[in-house]
Order: structure tokens, then sequence, then C-alpha cells
């Protein structure tokens, strides 16, 4: 029987080699004053931009540029919205990472509230956001976060009272993502490995969550095999898009399994590290995933009735394998053995190549969740897969 889900909206793809060159047309279909938000190198500077603004300011759309210098951070939310706000803006296009689609994501919400966002984030914030916003269109340079198809924003305050949280409502998914894979060509190595491995964890995390469903699991595990496939060869050569096809597609599949199965302890851990410390998340979910599989699978081994997460650890293993009719359980070794050797080859550093020290560590431990972990892991576990990759 099929196991009852829910699947939250999904936006409107695009997914094509050249997609953003439809962008200029669509844009005006929505009115002539536009936000576009980009980052401050790679899309922002190359001929591709210039060749864009050419064309919007051909058709007499006005562009409202914001410019994401590092994470989310209220400020730049709050300010931006401030100086946008009697503008009559009629859409917000982001162009960039997943920092960049996020402030777009936020500023869209925000354009229509009043307030900070800082009042309408999860957990921290006082009020609920109604969900009304300007029409958003999320267009990624880079292949992780998979923001492109999520209904959150993830607003960053980094530093000692530090906060990662997300202003989530379901009208948040963008109206449209536009993938366009020739996009991802100028993405350097490491942060196609770091933006490479938070998608491998978002599709592995969501596809062992106990919320993940027949729908979310099918898609998580396309994904991975298009990260079998295409991960290490993205990250040897750039420019094999091939390979950056898959992987924006990996990516794209990510934003949506996560919107609707969760993540797990590695995002847990990773989310708190960002915070406190501003590890970029991608090399925190990377240089994790190896150790926080490995205690998984041990927790798992050593408990009753835990077949159905190990027969799909073991389905983890079998996507990544070249070898076929071997049990579960080789498969299983082969999954975490895999995550190690991967760490390597994408030279994804550890927690001391930014700063952080032992004496860090409890305190990262003590305010990390695992909410949808396939097994409950304590304070002192999650100790433990920090203290293997300090
Ligand atoms: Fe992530």
């Amino acid at each position: 029987m099929v196991k009852p889900f829910r699947l939250s909206r999904i936006p409107r793809i695009l997914f094509r080699n050249g997609a953003i060159n439809d962008l200029p047309a669509i844009a005006e279909s929505y009115g002539k004053n536009l936000v576009l938000v980009t980052g401050t190198r790679s899309f922002a500077a190359s001929d591709r931009a210039d060749h864009l603004r050419g064309q919007l300011i051909a058709r007499g759309v006005e562009i409202y540029q914001v410019t994401v210098a590092g994470e989310p951070s209220p400020v730049l939310v709050d300010e931006s919205v401030r100086q946008l706000k009697e503008a009559g803006i009629s859409l917000v296009v982001s162009i960039g990472g997943g920092s960049v689609m996020d402030t777009g994501k936020a500023i869209s919400a925000m354009l229509t509230t009043d307030g900070s966002v800082t009042e309408y984030l999860e957990v921290i914030g006082t009020r609920e956001h109604s969900g009304t916003k300007v029409p958003f269109i999320a267009v990624p340079t880079t292949s992780g976060t998979g923001s492109e198809a999520t209904r959150n924003a993830v607003i960053s305050q980094v530093g000692k009272d530090g906060f990662k949280r997300s202003l989530r409502h379901d009208n948040f998914v963008p109206d449209l993502a536009i993938v366009d894979p020739g996009l991802t060509l100028n993405c350097p190595p490491e942060i196609t490995a770091a933006a490479g491995m938070d998608c491998f964890t978002q599709l592995a995390e969501a596809y062992l969550s106990d919320k993940s469903g027949a729908l979310t699991g099918a898609l998580a595990v396309d994904g991975l095999r298009a990260v079998s496939r295409s991960l290490l060869r993205a990250f040897t050569d750039g420019d094999d898009i091939e390979a950056r096809s898959d992987m924006s597609y990996a990516a794209l599949m990510s934003g949506i399994c996560l919107a609707n199965a969760g993540l797990g302890a590695v995002h847990g851990l990773a989310g708190t590290i960002g915070a406190l410390f501003g590890i970029p998340h991608g090399v925190a979910c990377g240089t994790l995933m190896a150790p926080t599989n490995e205690l998984n699978v041990r927790e798992l081994r050593r408990m009753n009735n835990q077949e159905t997460v190990l027969a799909k650890y073991a389905s983890l293993g079998r996507i990544f394998a070249d070898a076929s009719e071997k049990n579960d359980s080789y498969y299983i070794d082969f999954f975490i053995d895999y995550l190690r050797a991967v760490t390597y080859r994408l030279n994804l550093p550890d927690l001391a190549f930014y700063g952080l020290h032992r004496e860090d560590l409890s305190e990262i431990a003590s305010n990390s969740d695992c909410k949808n972990n396939p097994v409950s892991l304590s304070e002192e576990q999650m100790l433990e897969i920090l203290l293997k990759r300090i």
C-alpha cells in the first residue's frame, strides 16, 4: 500500500541549457519594475549579466539592483525592503547561489508586509507571515541548496549570538525556477564541491527521513543517480556540460525532496556551525556527511527492527557501487566508504581548517537537532561526529 503523503507546492520549472535567455520576456510579463538580486562575482561580473541587463532595459524594464556579499542577513533584507517598498516592484529575480536566492525570496515576501524579517523567522520570531509576496523567480548559478524549489529562505546572523532561521510559507516557493545548467559552468571547483555535497546530503537525508514517501523517494533516488554519475566529473572538469546538467537536476530534486521530507543530523549540525562560526554551509555538510552516516549505521545495526532504514542505506550503496549481486551489508558498508572517498577526492577541509577548536564542539552538539534523522542521536553522539572532523 502507498504510504500516505502530502506534497507542498513546487514551482513552475524551466530546465534547459540557455533558458536564461527567456528571462527578459518573462520578466516583462510581470511588469516594469524589477528587483535583480545577484552575488558579487561569477554571474554578476559576466558578459551574460551585461547582456541580460541590456535586454531588460530594451524592454523598458527598470532594474533595482541588490547585491549579496555574504550570508542573507536580516540587515540586508530589511534595508533592501526599506529602499524598495515605494518603488512599485512587480517582480523579484535572484540569479546566484543559495544566499542570493534566499535573499530574493525574503525580499519578495517582506515587500508586502511591515516590520523586520527577524520578527517572522521560525523559533525566534513572534509574528506569523500571511504569505503575501511580490512574484519571485529563482535562477540558480550553483548546484547545491535547491532553494529554487523550496518554500523557505534561510536568514543568517553570524557570530556569538548568531542564528540561522527560516522564513517559511507555502506561498514562498518561487513562482518560477529557471534552471539553466550553462550558468554553472563558471562555478569554481571548491564551490562545485561544497554545493554538490550540500545537494548530495539533502537528497540522502530526505531519502532516509521517515517523512519520505513514494514520491519524494523516487525523486531522491533519481537525483542521487545524477550525483553518482556527475559530482566528481563536474568537480574535475567544470566545462563538462553533461555533468553540470546532472548536478543542476540533482540540486533541483534535492530542493523538492527536502521541502517535503525534511533533513537529518548533518543539516542540524551544519546549521549551528554556520550560525556560530560562519563556515560555508556546503563545506559543513560535506565534511560531516561520512562520520554522521557511519554513526547512523552503527546505531541502526545495534538496535532491533531497523531493517527498513538499513534497506534504504543498502539502496544508497547500490546507486554508487559498480558491483552487483552483493548482499545488503556489502552495499551499506560501500556507501560509507564511498562518502569517505568523496570527502578526500573533493578536498573537503575539516572543521579545524576554519579555526574551530575541540572546546567549541560541545556548544555545537548541544545546540543542534537531528529532527528527521533516521535514528535519534544523543548530544554525546553528535559530539562524537564532530570530533571525527576536527
Ligand atoms: Fe543544505
